[in-house]
Formats: structure tokens, C-alpha cells, sequence
């Protein structure tokens, strides 16, 4: 290009603020405008013999240009003529062509936008995997009766289990949910099979913080009625979707537990690149009383379930070792996701 506009642009405009008289004004106009050698009447004929390209682009820059040049100049005029002029510093002092250039090779300014916690993406990783196997998903109350959390679990007032889940009281009747578990019976009352669900959710236990323990923290529930539902299905399920999330040569176990709510019972862990099994999860065909408890007739249907925990899957999968990352607001960690 033989031609630089912008410079034209921050050229006259420096003139422009030094101008005190009108003949230095009409020199200047001479000098841009004049009709032979005026520098835009310069830039004006060379135009044509740009490529097709450039014309296209910078053909409607110059025009810009070149009425906003006249008009600063005809400001200028007014404002020498009248009683008390601008001081220069006044005068328009923002170049024009910045904004109308247009480069599209230039670098695009970084935006910033924050990072998803990494706990967050695991859940909606898991949410599309299993949307893949028909799932849907459906939030809960994180505030809910006994009843839900416990008792049509099969955990009644003086059951043992509840030792384990160490609970938040807001009186007799109402609980900080200590598990997802507690949507089961809530979703079967008003849902007939076949069912295939996910409560994702935040779930409460009076835990004391260490670095796998705090008194806050997610589950991912799993609900699954109908009619010919099985141990084997469960299991099979559960490791398609391990591996699908951690990899496809990662290394589960199942091995026999108890969940007053499910009979059998189980829990399963993955081998951690450390060597060391971690559990993150428990899961177990739905107890038939469970089933009744949810309106649903044990005797023509059958149901897994499962609970899983997305801080313990995160931890493992991208191999951090305190839960507390996760939610002490530490920007150095959260920007690595
Ligand atoms: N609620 C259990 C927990 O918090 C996890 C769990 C176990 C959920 C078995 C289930 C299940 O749905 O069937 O540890």
C-alpha cells in the first residue's frame, strides 16, 4: 500500500491542534484538500489502481476518512471565529482510522470468561454419557424431610446406618439431604416405569474438613425401573460408563456391600494411577419395599440404583489430591480447567 491512513489521520489531527489563525487553518485545508497536491486528493486518485481487494476495503475507509477530516476542520473554523475557542487539548484526540481498520489477520483480544470448576464438568460429562444410554436428569431439594432421606428408605429413627451419615437436624422432620438417595422415592411417586433417571446434586454430612472430606459435596444418583432390570445390567452399565469417563483401560472392582436401600449391594473402585483403589461408588438393585414405598408394584417391576461421587471421580481423573481445591476459590487452580 502506498498509503498510510492512519498516519494521514494523526498527522492532520496534530496539525489541526496547533492551529491558532485562520490562514494557518486554510493552509492546512490546501495542504489535505487542495485540489492538485492535497495529500487526500492524492491518496483519491491513487485508489483506482488498487486490486479489487483492497478497494473493497479500504475504498469506504477513506470516504469515512475523509468527511470526518473536513468536518474536523469546519469545527475548527467555527471555533476560531467565535469568542472563546476550545482550548486544543479539546480537539478530538481519538484516531478515527483505529476503529475503522479492520485487520483480520491481528491476534483477536483474549476475552476472559472464568474457568467451569472441574467438579461441575464431571457432572455434566456424566450426564451425557448416560444421556447416551436414555437417561434424563432432574434436580431436587437440597433441604428435605427425613422421610425421603431416611425413612422410606428403609433407615427408620434408631437405625444404625444413620451413624454413618452424619446429618445436619433442622428439627425432628427436616434434614440438610445427606444423600441423592434422597430423590428415589420422591421420583417414583410421580413417575410410572420405565424409568431412567439422574439426581445430580449437592448433598451435607457434619464432617470435619480434611483433604478428602468436607461438609459439603456432590453425588450423582442414578435411578433405573422396569420390568426386567438386572444385577448384570447394573454392573455392565456402570462399567461402560467408567470407561467411557476415565478411559478405556481403566480398572474396576465390584465387591458386596450393604445399603439398607438396596438388596444386593454393592460398591465399586478404581484403580488409581498410585496403585491404590478408591471407591466412588455404591449401587445395588432398589430394595422391593423401596419400590412399594415409591407407589411402584415390586412383583411386576424391578429397579437399580446407584450414587456416585463427582469430587472423588475429579480427583482421580486428573489426579488431585485434596478435595478442598475444589472450593477454596484459588484462581491459580480453577484457571488450569
Ligand atoms: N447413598 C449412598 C451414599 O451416599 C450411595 C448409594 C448407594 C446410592 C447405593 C444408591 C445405592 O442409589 O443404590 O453413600
Amino acid at each position: 500500500m502506498a498509503f498510510d491512513l492512519e498516519r494521514t489521520e494523526k498527522e492532520f489531527l496534530s496539525s489541526l491542534r496547533e492551529i491558532r489563525t485562520r490562514d494557518e487553518l486554510e493552509n492546512l485545508r490546501i495542504k489535505y484538500f487542495g485540489r492538485k497536491r492535497g495529500i487526500l486528493t492524492k491518496i483519491a486518485s491513487s485508489l483506482p489502481l488498487l486490486s479489487l481487494k483492497e478497494k473493497k476495503i479500504l475504498g469506504p475507509i477513506f470516504n469515512h476518512l475523509k468527511g470526518e477530516l473536513r468536518q474536523s476542520l469546519k469545527e475548527r473554523e467555527s471555533d476560531l471565529s467565535s469568542a472563546s475557542p476550545k482550548s486544543t487539548k479539546e480537539i478530538q484526540q481519538k484516531p478515527l482510522t483505529s476503529s475503522l481498520l479492520f485487520d483480520p489477520t491481528a491476534p483477536g483480544k483474549e476475552v476472559f470468561t472464568g474457568h467451569q470448576n472441574p467438579v461441575i464438568s464431571v457432572i455434566e460429562e456424566i450426564k451425557e454419557i448416560f444421556h447416551y444410554l436414555g437417561f434424563t436428569y432432574i434436580d431436587g431439594p437440597e433441604v428435605d424431610l427425613d422421610l425421603y432421606n431416611f425413612q422410606k428408605l428403609r433407615i427408620g429413627k434408631d437405625h444404625p446406618a444413620r451413624d454413618t451419615q452424619q446429618t445436619y437436624y433442622l428439627n425432628d422432620e427436616v434434614v440438610l439431604r445427606t444423600h441423592t438417595s434422597s430423590m428415589q422415592v420422591r421420583y417414583m411417586e410421580t413417575h410410572k416405569p420405565p424409568i431412567r433417571v439422574l439426581f445430580p446434586g449437592r448433598t451435607f454430612r457434619r464432617d470435619p474438613v480434611d483433604a478428602t472430606h468436607l461438609p459439603s459435596f456432590y453425588q450423582i444418583e442414578g435411578l433405573l425401573v422396569d420390568n426386567d432390570s438386572s444385577m448384570t445390567d447394573l454392573i455392565g452399565t456402570l462399567d461402560f460408563v467408567i470407561k467411557r469417563f476415565f478411559g478405556s483401560k481403566t480398572k474396576t472392582r465390584v465387591y458386596g456391600h450393604y445399603f439398607p436401600y438396596t438388596e444386593p449391594s454393592i460398591e465399586v473402585e478404581v484403580l488409581h494411577k498410585n496403585g491404590k483403589w478408591m471407591e466412588i461408588l455404591g449401587a445395588g438393585m432398589v430394595h422391593p419395599e423401596v419400590l412399594k414405598n415409591g407407589r411402584i408394584d415390586p412383583r411386576k417391576y424391578r429397579g437399580w440404583a446407584f450414587g456416585m461421587g463427582p469430587e472423588r471421580m475429579a480427583m482421580l481423573k486428573y489426579g488431585i489430591n485434596d478435595i478442598r481445591l475444589f472450593y477454596n476459590g484459588d484462581l491459580r487452580f480453577i484457571n488450569q480447567f
